[in-house]
C-alpha cells in the first residue's frame, strides 16, 4: 500500500513520520509544493522543531518514508491520500477575516482528479468548515471522474511541542465518513491503519459532519478555557486573589478538570483563532447570531489580555515606554516549538513599537521566525539568542513564552546589568515572584497583584 500526505507542514510532517515508524510494511510519501521545505525535510536541519521528531525521521527516511515535490506522481501512485494543506482565514471577499480560505483544498482536489489512474481514499486532515467534504465529494466524483473517490474526515488533534507523543498515544482517533457502503468500507481501512499502534477502543467512528464539527469544537472549547481563566486573571490583579490558587482550586473539581487552566498572555498558534472565527462564521451563516457572538467573545478576551499587559507596563513604567529597552524573553507561541504563528509576542511587539520602545528579542528556537514576522515593522528591534546579552541595559524584562530555561535564569546577574528601577513582567507566571522582588525587580505576573518597591 502507498500512503501519501499532501502538505509537509507542522501537521503533515510529524503525522506521516509517526505513521511510517509504526507501519514498516507501508510506503509513505510526503509531498509539498514548497521545494525549500522538502529540501529541509531531506536534510539534517528539519524545517520545524519538534521534540523527538529528528530521531524518528532519521530512522525511517528513505526506507519507507520519502519527502518529495513530485506531487502528481505521488498522488497517482497513492491508495490513501491525506490532505494536510493549510486552510488560512480568508483575507478577501465574502467572509474575509472569518471564513476559511479553501482555495488550496479545492485546487488539491482538482489535481487529484486530474492525475488519478485508480480509485482512492481521500482523507481530510486539515481543519475544515463543516460540509467541506460535500464540496470535495462533488468535485472528485463529478462526471469527469473515471475512478471512485471516498472522502473521509480524520482531524488531527496533536499539539505542537508534544506532537510526537500525542501521535503515538492519542486520546482518541476520530474518523468520519459518509454512512453508505463505500464510505463505511473506506473508514474501516483507515481504522485498520491506526490499529497498528492505537488501541481499538480509542478509535472513534462518526458521520462525516460530526467529525468535521468535532475538530472545530475541540479547539473552541480549549481556547474558551484559556479565555475564561484569563478573564478571571484580570480580576485577580485588581484584588488580592492569586490566579494560580484559583486555577488549582477549581481544577480539583473533577467536573472541571485541571488542564488548560494556565492563565497567560493569551493563546496563540495557527489554529485557535482561525477555527473559532470559522465557527462563528458558520453559525452566522445558519442565522445563529447568539452562538456566533458567544464564540467570538473568546477571541475578544484573548485580544484584551494582550492589550491589558501592555497597558499594565505603561501604567507602571511611569506612563512612557518611549526610548526604553524592553527585553522580550520568548517569541514562540508556546514552549518547545519554533512556531510563531499568531504568537502573542507579535502583536505585543507591535504595540510596544507604537509606544516607541526599543525591543530586544530572545528565544532558543524561534528567532528566525520572529525576524520574518517583524520584517516590515519600523523601529528598533534586535535579536539575540542569549537572554543575558539580550537583557543588557534593558528597563524591563517581558516573559512571553514559558520556556524552561527562563525559570532558572540567574535573575540577580540580569538585574545587575539592567537600568534601574528594573521591571519584570511575567506573561506566563513562571518565575519565583518573591525571589525576583527581593533581588530588586518590580514584579508583575499575570493574575496576581503587583510587587513594587514604590507606590
Ligand atoms: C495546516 C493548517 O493550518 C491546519 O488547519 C490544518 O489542520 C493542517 O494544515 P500546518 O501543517 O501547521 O497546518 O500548516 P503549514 O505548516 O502551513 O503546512 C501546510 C503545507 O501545505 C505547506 O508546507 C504548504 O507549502 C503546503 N501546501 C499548501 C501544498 O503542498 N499545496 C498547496 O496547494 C498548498
Ligand atoms: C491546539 C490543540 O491543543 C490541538 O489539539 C490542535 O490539534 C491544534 O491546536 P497547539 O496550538 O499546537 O494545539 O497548542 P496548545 O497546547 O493547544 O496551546 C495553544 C495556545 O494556548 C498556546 O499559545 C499556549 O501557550 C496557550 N495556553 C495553553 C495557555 O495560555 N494556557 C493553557 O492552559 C494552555
Amino acid at each position: 500500500m502507498n500512503i501519501v500526505f499532501i502538505g509537509a507542514g507542522y501537521v503533515g510532517g510529524p503525522t506521516i513520520t509517526v505513521m511510517a515508524s509504526k507501519c514498516p510494511e507501508i510506503q509513505f510519501t510526503c509531498v509539498d509544493i514548497n521545494q525549500d521545505r522538502i529540501n529541509a525535510w531531506n536534510s539534517k536541519e528539519l524545517p520545524i522543531y519538534e521534540p523527538g521528531l529528528d530521531d524518528l525521521v532519521k530512522k525511517n527516511r528513505n526506507k519507507n518514508l520519502f519527502f518529495s515535490t513530485n506531487v502528481e506522481e505521488a498522488v497517482k501512485n497513492g491508495d490513501i491520500i491525506f490532505v494536510s494543506v493549510n486552510t488560512p482565514t480568508k483575507t478577501f471577499g465574502k467572509g474575509a477575516g472569518y471564513a476559511a480560505n479553501l482555495e488550496y483544498w479545492e485546487k488539491t482536489a482538482r489535481m487529484i482528479l486530474d492525475v488519478s489512474t485508480s480509485n482512492k481514499i481521500i482523507v481530510e486532515k486539515s481543519t475544515l468548515p463543516v460540509k467541506t467534504a460535500d464540496a470535495m465529494a462533488r468535485i472528485l466524483n463529478s462526471d469527469k471522474a473515471k475512478y471512485h473517490f471516498d472522502i473521509l474526515s480524520n482531524p488531527e488533534f496533536l499539539a505542537e511541542g508534544t506532537a510526537i507523543n500525542d501521535l503515538l498515544h492519542p486520546d482518541r482517533v476520530l474518523i468520519g465518513s459518509f454512512e453508505n457502503e463505500n464510505g463505511i468500507k473506506a473508514r474501516q481501512k483507515l481504522v485498520e491503519l491506526y490499529q497498528n499502534w492505537v488501541p481499538k477502543e480509542k478509535i472513534l467512528t462518526t458521520n462525516i459532519w460530526s467529525s468535521e464539527l468535532s475538530k472545530l469544537t475541540a479547539n473552541a472549547f480549549l481556547a474558551q478555557r484559556i479565555s475564561s481563566i484569563n478573564a478571571i486573571s484580570a480580576l485577580c490583579e485588581e484584588t488580592d486573589a492569586n490566579i494560580e490558587e484559583v486555577s488549582k482550586a477549581i481544577g480539583m473539581d473533577t467536573r472541571i478538570g485541571n488542564k488548560f487552566l494556565k492563565a497567560s498572555v493569551g493563546f496563540g498558534g495557527s489554529c485557535f483563532k482561525k477555527d473559532i472565527l470559522n465557527l462563528a462564521y458558520l453559525s452566522r451563516h445558519y442565522g445563529l447570531t447568539e452562538v456566533a457572538d458567544y464564540w467570538e467573545s473568546v477571541v475578544n478576551i484573548n485580544e484584551y489580555q494582550k492589550e491589558r499587559l501592555v497597558d499594565r507596563m505603561l501604567n507602571n513604567m511611569f506612563r512612557t515606554l518611549s526610548g526604553k529597552k524592553i527585553c522580550i524573553l520568548g517569541f514562540a507561541f508556546k514552549a518547545n516549538t519554533s512556531d510563531t504563528r499568531e504568537s502573542p509576542a507579535i502583536s505585543i511587539t507591535k504595540k510596544l513599537l507604537e509606544e516607541r520602545a526599543e525591543i530586544s528579542i530572545s528565544d532558543p528556537k524561534a528567532i528566525e521566525n520572529a525576524k520574518k514576522d517583524l520584517a516590515d515593522l519600523e523601529g528598533k528591534i534586535s535579536f539575540t539568542e542569549d537572554p543575558y546579552e539580550a537583557s543588557k541595559g534593558a528597563h524591563s524584562l517581558l516573559i512571553l513564552t514559558e520556556w524552561d530555561i527562563y525559570k532558572d535564569l540567574d535573575y540577580q546577574k540580569i538585574y545587575d546589568h539592567m537600568e534601574k528601577p528594573a521591571f519584570l513582567f511575567d506573561g506566563r507566571s513562571i518565575i519565583d515572584r518573591q525571589k525576583c522582588y527581593d533581588i530588586g525587580f518590580n514584579v508583575f505576573t499575570i493574575g496576581t497583584s503587583s510587587l513594587k518597591h514604590f507606590d
